[in-house]
């Protein structure tokens, strides 16, 4: 016998086929009594029909539980009332296991509890649609790099230093004698791999202890890091919007069913097509303060600001030129402007905030020395980051796109924890 996964059963239509997987929910009415089936490729109806099915079935009937695991024999029949369109008439059926008491029930399950369960939660039909909508995030957005001649370059994870900002660091013993760091950003390897490649990218989890309990902030999230060689601030703008317009459009062609099972609206998506607005640091202080809030300038956005800047526009807003005092060390000042960095945030619509953060580096190895200094960082081991600007130092820019804000936003989340498969929080390690 043929074992066929849901995803292919059409296919089959007439024949006989095993179908492995695990029991959603069973129904009875009397003569006749249904098994819903899942197999991760899709949703399929085993009907059992007194005096055609197998007695031994029929006796096992009352016995299948929620998420038993199971192996169906039966023939493929086209029926446009059950989901998907076909369901098995069932001759036989194995059992793998009998479930216990499964947990997670169809009633309303709080939060916590849920994420207590992440291991079973990602069985249900949302997380799936969720993480189906991240992978074809992640795989546009390789393309995006791949297609247009970057390099992939794996940064490390283990690191000496810090990148951004060394309160948000995950501390680690390196064997006794030496610390260890887990890895803020890739940037800073990537640079050097610019200086290599001339375009590179990477592509991996990042750590930050921020002590920050919001919708927006997770401790381990991955970030895609593209950085190049002769490239200033203009490019990397550019090139941010163009990631972002590309990652939408694929979701929108390959992930149309998972988008309309999260109830997103799709035409908000629709709408992200260039050019995005762009405005100066100045220019979104002055829409916080016309909000009615009182923000001064050189300050970051906080958190409540960053949404009212993020609501006014229906697009993804590029923001560049922040004051150089809020920004990391590596950034370059503006020449006409000192006081501003040559840096640029992305902030998605709809209230959803900062999805991309980066900007064009420091390339002066006697200025970036000063930041290092300024900035408190221990020299030594910046001395082969100092290194890139010794020998052949150009202007070069990058910068790093959140996977997990991205996919909260595309899917309309309400919080980022749910965009990834085990989030990790201040107060979530577990499981
Ligand atoms: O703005 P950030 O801190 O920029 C950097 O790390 C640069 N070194 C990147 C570069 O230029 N190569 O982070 C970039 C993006 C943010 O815009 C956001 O999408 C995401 O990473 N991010 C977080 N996502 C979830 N939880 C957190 N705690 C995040 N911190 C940053
Ligand atoms: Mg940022």
């Amino acid at each position: 016998m043929e074992t066929v996964t849901i995803d292919a059963i059409g296919k089959y239509d007439g024949r006989n086929v095993t179908v492995c997987g695990w029991l959603t929910h069973k129904r009875s009415s009397g003569r006749i009594s249904f098994l819903v089936l899942r197999d991760g490729t899709g949703i399929v109806q085993a009907t059992c029909i007194k005096g055609e099915t197998d007695e031994q079935v029929l006796e096992l009937y009352p016995e299948l539980t929620q998420e038993s695991s199971l192996a169906v024999t039966g023939k493929v029949q086209k029926d446009e009332r059950a989901p998907g369109g076909y369901e098995v008439l069932v001759t036989s059926i194995e059992v793998l296991q009998i479930a216990e008491t499964y947990p997670i029930s169809p009633k309303e399950h709080g939060v916590g509890f849920l994420m207590d369960h992440r291991h079973l939660w990602l069985r249900s039909s949302r997380q799936h649609a969720i993480l189906r909508v991240r992978h074809a995030v992640i795989n546009a957005a390789r393309k995006f790099f791949d297609d247009q001649g970057f390099t992939l370059l794996d940064a490390p994870i283990l690191t000496p230093s810090s990148c951004e900002g060394t309160t948000t660091l995950f501390e680690i013993d390196y064997f006794g004698d030496k610390k260890a760091f887990l890895s803020q950003s890739g940037q800073l390897y990537m640079e050097a791999g610019a200086m290599a490649f001339g375009k590179v990218y990477c592509f991996g989890p990042t750590f930050r202890a921020e002590k920050s309990k919001t919708r927006r902030h997770l401790t381990e999230f991955w970030m895609i890091e593209p950085e190049i060689a002769f490239a200033d601030l203009e490019t990397v703008m550019k090139l941010a919007e163009g990631l972002v317009v590309a990652i939408v459009k694929e979701v929108l062609e390959t992930r149309g069913q998972e988008l309309h099972e999260l109830g997103r609206d799709i035409t908000r998506l629709e709408q992200i097509q260039p050019p995005f607005p762009v405005v100066t640091y100045d220019e979104a202080v002055q829409i916080v303060n016309d909000a009615g809030e009182s923000m001064p300038w050189g300050e970051d956005f906080g958190g409540a600001h960053e949404t009212i800047v993020s609501n006014h526009f229906e697009k993804p807003v590029i923001i560049h030129r922040y004051p150089a005092e809020v920004k990391a060390f590596y950034m370059k000042n503006d020449p006409d402007r000192p006081e501003v960095a040559l840096c640029v945030d992305m902030l998605a619509p709809e209230g959803y905030g900062e999805i991309i953060g980066g900007g064009q580096r420091e390339d002066d190895s006697t200025v970036l020395k000063e930041k290092v200094e300024k900035a408190e960082l221990p020299a030594k081991d910046f001395e082969w980051y100092m290194d890139l600007r010794r020998y052949g130092s150009v202007p070069h820019a990058g910068f790093g796109l959140g996977i997990e804000r991205t996919v909260g936003w595309i899917c309309g989340l309400e919080h980022v924890r749910e965009s990834i498969p085990f989030p990790r929080l201040m107060d979530r390690l577990y499981p």
